[in-house]
């Protein structure tokens, strides 16, 4: 949701710029743009459309070098996609990256517009810089600093900001407030970002800015004043990912390539957590004796990871039998929800960013119950203000939708559901062993998935063409339905639902015409025939199915037009191979149409916006 970066040092900024920002793309890609401190004053260069464009147009101005900028890849909130609405907003004086929004830029915009401050974009960030500019020009004489902080202690909202004034020009003022900073250390030169991958090309040390922090960046250094102005030190972390791992690795995109990491981020994420054949959360706050006496668990996040929760919550009710709820972030933090605090809520986020989350996660904390993060990225503000964290270990996940962080999220709760359900003695310990030893396996289930996938291949070709599909599932098949369908319409624009198999035929099938692709999964003993009715049903009403199921399922006639088997599998971690083929599928047909697989159309990847 925007990507910020800023350079200060030796090199080409304009490279290293756009170099960071082709590494941030993933989080908006409506329009970019870069601002560089040149010998008359700032020079800005920025355009609606793909980085490339704007690449473009830097080529054709062939400007001369500059050591010091900003730059800013933009999804649009306040302003079509557009040039002027692009990044960065500037006046002669200063020039603003932006991430986030500014909630009182309209009466901050008619004050200053009453002072005779024009305006020529319609975002909220142009009234930032305007706003900055005007104390900038106060009497007496402000610093860019002082000025800087009066602004700030006007507006509202959240933001992640890179500054850059004509008076300092080897100076990037980079400022934080709910949305995601860090400064990296490099020698002789030094960076903002909204998030590493930017880094890696130059170095891998950072630093994370917290709450209302400003880092002062220049080529010797970098200085922190925390939210009342007082200079701080901050952590120097050193990234575990290289360079590498942020990119494509040969593979046509990055969604593919993420596809095929699987069973390496399964291991990555499993083993730790494995203590002599047993699972180990490696929590001390989270002994078995607070296992025991949790009363209910809240799973809350958005999206796939929210989907990954559903799945959460079924192992952990089966398993434990403690009540789960999952909850829609954005609809939790709104809707006065009832908690305990002898709760347990379990925050699920990829990058540890998404707002409704986070804002889901206070209100818990708010409450007195104890939050518990599965979160991707480390030292996130998910993962920052939890109370528990258990990293999942997927590394870079780039493409905007999320396949990796989604089977290491799986991997994960299932890990929790069996402790839970030990500690609780719903589990003996031999029962225990033996599924997490399957978990361990879960990397090796699913190659011959990913090595053979000709057939989804096929399958993708034959619908290729489809206006609307339907997943139908029952219990974990029905939470992978929900997944599957995602995954189909966010990629390949088909419209797609899931439903709850027996929910179909109490409105839905209306919809279910000749030719219409269902596609059904079936992957559970106890409600496989009632799943084969349901899918039964859609046929005998002209619905083209597709049936995902188990090796040895007997299909009876009729019920399906192609059969995908899975392996063999403990049925309760089943999710775990059934969702690589409905990935494949998702991501084979949005090939086939021509779509920008990684870069959806109107997509981010990390939501910091309600
Ligand atoms: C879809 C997808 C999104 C995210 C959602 C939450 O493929 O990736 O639905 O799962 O935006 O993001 P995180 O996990 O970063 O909180």
């Amino acid at each position: 949701m925007c990507g910020i970066v800023g350079y200060s040092g030796k090199r080409s900024a304009q490279e290293v710029l756009l170099n960071g920002l082709e590494k941030l793309e993933y989080r908006g890609y409506d329009s970019a743009g870069v601002a560089l401190a040149l010998e008359g004053g700032i020079h800005v260069v920025k355009s609606k459309g793909r980085l490339e464009v704007l690449r473009r147009k830097l080529e054709a101005e062939n400007l001369p070098e500059s050591f010091c900028g900003i730059g800013h890849t933009r999804w649009a909130t306040h302003g079509e996609p557009s040039d002027v609405n692009s990044h960065p907003h500037s006046t002669p004086r200063v020039s603003i990256v932006h991430n986030g929004i500014i909630e009182n830029y309209g009466p901050l915009k008619a004050d200053l517009m009453a002072k005779g401050v024009t305006f020529e974009s319609e975002t909220d960030t142009e009234v930032l810089v305007k706003l900055i500019d005007y104390f900038c020009c106060a009497q007496p004489k402000q610093s860019p600093l002082a000025a800087l902080r009066e602004a700030l202690a006007m507006v509202r909202g959240s933001y992640a900001l890179g500054v850059l004034f004509r008076e300092e020009p080897d100076t990037i003022y980079a400022v934080k407030k709910e949305s995601p900073l860090i400064v990296g250390w490099g020698e002789g030169e030094n960076f903002v970002a909204s998030d590493i991958p930017a880094l890696l090309k130059y170095t891998r040390r950072y630093s994370v800015l917290e709450e209302g922090d400003m880092a002062v960046v220049k080529a010797d250094g970098i200085r922190f004043y925390d939210a009342f102005g007082k200079p701080v030190e901050r952590e120097v972390l050193t990234a575990d990912w290289d360079e590498e791992a942020a990119e494509k690795g040969g593979y046509p995109h990055f969604m593919l390539k993420e596809i095929h990491e699987q069973p390496a981020a399964i291991t990555a994420t499993v083993s730790p957590r494995v203590e002599n054949g047993m699972p180990d959360l490696r929590i001390p706050e989270l002994s078995d004796e607070k296992l025991r006496s949790i009363k209910n668990i809240h799973l809350v996040a958005c999206g796939t990871a929210m989907h990954a929760g559903m799945v959460g919550k079924t192992a952990i009710e089966r398993l434990a039998r403690v009540p789960a709820e999952v909850d829609i972030a954005s609809e939790f933090r709104y809707r006065d929800p009832i908690l305990d605090p002898d709760d347990l809520v379990i925050i699920i986020s990829q990058s540890g960013e998404t707002s409704d989350t986070l804002a889901a996660l206070r209100l818990a904390k708010s409450r007195g119950v104890p939050v518990l993060a599965v979160v991707n990225v480390v030292g996130s503000s998910i993962a920052r203000a939890a109370d528990y964290v258990l990293y999942t270990y997927a590394g870079p996940e780039i493409a905007v939708a999320s396949t990796k962080a989604y089977m290491v999220q799986l991997c994960t709760l299932y890990l929790f559901a069996f402790r839970l359900a030990y500690a609780r003695g719903r589990l003996s310990e031999a029962e225990t062993r033996r599924l997490t030893a399957e978990l361990l396996r879960a990397g090796e289930v699913i190659q011959p998935r990913l090595a053979d996938c000709e057939q989804i291949k096929y399958l993708a070709s034959r619908f290729v063409n489809t206006q609307s599909c339907f997943f139908i599932g029952r219990g974990f098949d029905y939470a992978l339905s929900l997944e599957g369908s995602l995954k189909l319409k966010e990629i390949s624009y088909v419209h797609s639902d899931a439903y709850a198999a027996g929910e179909l035929k109490h409105g839905t099938i209306s919809l279910i015409t000749d030719g219409v692709p269902v596609i059904a999964l079936a992957t559970q003993k106890q409600v496989y025939e009632k799943t084969i009715s349901n899918a039964k049903e859609t046929k005998s009403r002209g619905a083209r199915v597709i049936l995902f199921t188990t090796k040895d399922a007997v299909v009876p006639e009729g019920v399906a037009d192609y059969v995908v088997r899975l392996d063999d599998y403990d049925e309760l971690l089943m999710p775990l191979q059934l969702i690589v083929p409905l990935q494949l599928f998702a991501y084979y047909m949005a090939v086939l149409r021509g779509c920008d697989v990684d870069k959806p159309r109107n997509l981010a990847k990390s939501v910091t916006v309600e």
